[in-house]
Parts: C-alpha cells; structure tokens; sequence
C-alpha cells in the first residue's frame, strides 16, 4: 500500500504549528520562517481565516512547505487542499478521516496516541504519524517504548514539545521532526515582529 508521508518527516526538524487570527500576518510570517532556514509552516484550521491564510501563502511565499493542521474530517482535508496546502495533519484519526486524507493524494500525518492507533495506521499502510498530545500521552517514553516493538513507525510528536525538550525528542530513532507552537507565539505575531520569529525559526533549524 502507498505510504502518503514517505518524506515528510525528514523535510525540517521542526514543524512551527500556527494559530493565526489576523489573514495579513499570514505572508510575513511564512517569509520570516524562511529567513530563519525553516522553510514549513503548518495553519491550523482553528480560525476563520486559516484557509484564506493558506491560499495567501500558496500564492506569495511558495518556496515553503505548506500544511494544513487540526483536520477534522472529509470537508476540512478538501478545503484545505483545495486552498493550496501541500500536506494534512490531524490531531487523532477515525476511518473516514484517514479515507479523507488519502483522497486529497497529499502527504498526511494522522494523529495516534495510542499503540493500538499505531497498529491500525500501520495496517493501512501509513508508516509516518503525529504523536498527539505528545507529552500528556508520554511523550519520549512512549516514543522509546514503541522503538523496539514498532520500529516500521515513525512519528511527528507535538504537544508539549518546545525548546527545552525538542532536542531530546529529535534524538530518538523513531521521530523524524517535531511540531511545535512556539516559533510563532501570540504576542510576537501581535508586535508583527518578524525578525524575532526568524530568530526562533534558525535555532530551531539548527536542532539537527
Ligand atoms: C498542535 O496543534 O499540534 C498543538 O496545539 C501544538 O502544541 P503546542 O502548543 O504544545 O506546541
């Protein structure tokens, strides 16, 4: 079965996971994740202007990798596909939203948290998946539990994640990248300051 998610994983070491209120954050943001040398943004479906943020992004700042984050089912993949991303990430997954997922012929990460989901995931053919909520569901020991047992996952933890541990979770060999909120944190989107964002995005680029 195709694996959707072969190299996603392996593209930064660090995902920046957006919350994005204000559509005209949307250009300057991606342009100052990619002068810090993490060229990925992941908009989460959460605000009535992350389509059209994507769709922005899509037009203006190409050279980034583009995803769309908190998929919830069938209509959210679609839209957001339609809207110009280039690969789904949802927080958990049922049957339908897996289907969904495929559909869009994107490369998705499911969200798993726990070994049975794993299982499911892997049965169906999907090798790379997010780890969700990462450190409330055991974070890098349940990562390293799952090594030996598991070793055909490998997983996009996020949830907790953030600077004093990403290291750590980097470290493991079964993560390929982290995702995490704090490389575009309220207050600096807020202050529009784009070149602290930068800031954060080269030391997370240089995590590994
Ligand atoms: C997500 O959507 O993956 C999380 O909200 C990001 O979690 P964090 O804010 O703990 O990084």
């Amino acid at each position: 079965m195709t694996t959707y998610a072969e190299s996603l994983l392996d593209q930064v070491p660090v995902i920046p996971v957006v919350v994005l209120h204000d559509v005209e954050h949307a250009v300057p943001l991606a342009r100052a994740l990619v002068a810090g040398g993490l060229p990925a943004i992941e908009l989460t479906l959460r605000t009535p202007v992350a389509l059209e943020a994507i769709a922005r992004i899509a037009a203006e700042v190409p050279e980034i990798l583009l995803g769309a984050g908190t998929v919830l089912d069938a209509d959210q993949a679609k839209a957001a596909a339609s809207a110009g991303a280039a690969f789904l990430v949802s927080p958990g997954s049922t049957p339908s939203l897996r289907a969904a997922l495929r559909d869009t012929g994107l490369p998705s990460l499911p969200g798993v948290s726990t070994v049975s989901e794993v299982l499911t995931l892997l049965e169906e053919g999907w090798t790379e998946m997010k780890l969700f909520p990462a450190e409330a569901v055991g974070g890098r020991e349940l990562l390293k539990a799952l090594a030996s047992p598991v070793p055909a996952a490998r997983f996009c933890p996020t949830g907790g994640v953030a600077p004093h541990n990403a290291a750590d979770y980097l470290a493991l060999p079964n993560v390929g990248c982290v995702g995490g909120s704090w490389l575009a944190p309220a207050a600096l989107l807020q202050a529009r300051d784009w070149d602290a964002i930068s800031g954060l995005a080269k030391d997370a680029a240089s995590l590994r």
